[in-house]
């Protein structure tokens, strides 16, 4: 009997990996089990009565745990005899997937056998009492978490980006010089060069930005080197990195994140410094709870956007900003729940890809505001969904759900809409196999998307990136020396040598990005 499910349990990686090796959490989650009791360090004895239709019996054996690998896998093996009802073994590979610093989701496969009067029950009955018997494993084990979740400290297996140590790295290139617009000189990035003291705390910064602020009078409608550093201290942009993912979170929930001005301005120093980190090979851009984003803030418009000078300098800095996260070298997902309106809409798709829930809602609206989408973000809309969708859009500001995204082109994947896990059994389909799935999450669908991503050769990726892009931005867009020089770098990299070697003894290359 084999079977395969997933729990998505609201705890941190760490926390339900202890849980997993708590013998304590296991006995009080296994349904039946009398004890459970560690004698060596991976392996238990145990005692578990179970009833599977007619036969009840009390299993004694041993639970050992074999290819462990923390805090993200390992393999339980438990085999006991029920006497005279015979014996059972099962094998049960268990995965954890940190999705979000407090949530993981958590993925197994059994492959059991029984022997004895057991094995004459038939499977439909077994599988059926295997069914239940990990189902009402998780509910246990879920509420075990639960309780030990809400009074534990927030460890979450992932590195929070330190935003101090950014402010100290703003590369020169995020640094533009004032620039006429309109015949009124503005600036039009953010120059935050200052790198934070060491042992400052992130108060005083505030209090320094703030300081700031006031003392230097900003021209109106222009953030200041104190806003930026405001939407980053204040973690109005979060950024998380777990398994060489990087997760960028747009943290405005009051206003289902919408965008300031100031955040237009703090992102692409965000994606200069994950870019640069060879930790990441992958980006995953999102927003906290139910929402992407509702765009740009409009109520901020009277302040930041009020006159033509304004919208101009402003619409330079969207474009930097979806600019800084296409031209990422490395892969990019918009995960997209609840509205990705306007300039939303823009971010999404300044990414490689997007997946969605199936309750996301789509659309651009300018035409309500009587805005012109930008350039850019118009050709990226054309280049997604073709003439007439584009136009249907623009013109139409109406919005539309996710399977009219997916439909036309918009998004890529729509969560729980892929196909069914071939490996699961046709009984095990009929018996309700999606039940058994967590709720379609485009952030699990993404992760697993990216962590395939993350395996293949870095350099690979961003050439291909490169010119994917510059292709579809139009033909002035594309450098073809820097085409030819990036094409050169991989040829002549230690990733190439490594991807040769390892197809030649059949192994997982180990790609470095060099
Ligand atoms: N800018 C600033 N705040 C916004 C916002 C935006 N783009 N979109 C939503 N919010 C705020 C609302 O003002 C509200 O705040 P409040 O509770 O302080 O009043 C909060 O988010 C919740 O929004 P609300 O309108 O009450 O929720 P809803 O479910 O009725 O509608 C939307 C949600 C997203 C459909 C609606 O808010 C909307 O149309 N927003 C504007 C979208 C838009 O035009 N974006 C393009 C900008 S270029």
């Amino acid at each position: 009997m084999e079977m395969v499910g997933e729990a998505r349990l609201e705890a941190s990686r760490q926390l339900v990996w202890d849980a997993l090796n708590d013998p304590q959490v296991l006995q009080a989650s296994i349904p039946g089990c009398e004890t459970l009791e560690r004698t060596a360090e991976n392996e238990f004895t145990a005692t578990v009565v179970s009833k599977v239709g007619p036969i009840k019996a009390r299993f004694a054996g041993k639970v050992s745990l074999s290819n462990i690998s923390p805090p993200k896998s390992y393999t339980l093996t438990g085999e006991g005899s029920g006497g005279a009802a015979g014996f059972a073994k099962a094998d049960i590979e268990v995965s954890l997937d940190a999705l979000e610093p407090t949530v993981t989701l958590l993925r197994y496969g059994v492959k059991a056998n029984v022997g004895g009067k057991l094995a004459q029950l038939g499977s439909r009955m077994i599988d059926a009492a295997a069914r239940k018997s990990a189902d009402d494993f998780f509910e246990l084990f879920g509420q075990q978490v639960n309780e030990r979740a809400k009074s534990a400290s927030t460890a979450t297996n992932g590195v929070t980006f330190d935003i101090r140590a950014l402010a100290g790295n703003v590369p020169e290139e995020a640094v533009v010089a004032p620039t006429e617009v309109a015949g009124r000189q503005t600036t039009t990035h953010a120059t935050f060069v200052e790198p934070v003291e060491q042992g400052q705390t992130a108060r005083t910064d505030k209090a320094a930005a703030k300081s700031q602020t006031e003392s230097t009078a900003p021209t109106p409608g222009i953030a200041t080197q104190a806003e930026v550093m405001d939407v980053l201290i204040s973690e109005m942009v979060k950024v998380w990195i777990s398994d060489q993912i990087a997760v960028v979170t747009l943290n405005r929930r009051k206003s289902r994140n919408a965008m300031t001005y100031a955040m237009w301005l703090a992102i692409p120093a965000i994606m200069s410094a994950l870019d640069r980190n060879p930790d990441v090979r992958a980006v995953l851009l999102t927003g906290a709870e139910q929402d992407f984003c509702a765009g740009a803030d409009i109520p901020e418009f009277e302040k930041v956007r009020a006159d033509i000078a304004q919208a101009t300098a402003y619409e330079v800095a969207v474009d930097a900003c979806c600019d800084a996260i296409a031209k990422l070298s490395k892969p990019t997902i918009a995960v997209l729940r609840g509205y990705c309106l306007g300039g939303g809409a823009h971010l999404a798709m300044s990414c490689d890809f997007r997946f969605a829930a199936a309750d996301a809602m789509f659309g651009i609206p300018a035409a309500r505001l009587s805005i012109i989408y930008g350039v850019r973000g118009t050709r990226k809309l054309l280049s997604l969904v073709g003439l007439s969708e584009a136009k249907r859009i623009l013109f139409g500001a109406q919005r539309f759900d996710a399977e009219t995204a997916h439909r036309i082109g918009f998004v890529d994947q729509v969560a729980g809409m892929k196909a069914e896990n071939p490996s699961l059994s046709i009984w095990e389909r009929l018996l309700g196999a999606k039940a058994r799935q967590a709720p379609g999450d485009p952030m699990a669908e993404a992760r697993a998307f990216a962590t395939s991503l993350a395996g293949n050769a870095p350099l690979s990726i961003a050439g291909a990136k490169y010119l994917l892009n510059g292709m579809a931005m139009g033909t002035g867009s594309l450098d073809l020396a820097r085409a030819e020089a990036l094409i050169a770098a991989a040829a002549g990299s230690d990733d190439y040598r490594e991807g040769r070697e390892a197809f030649a003894v059949r192994r997982e290359p180990k790609f470095q990005g060099r």
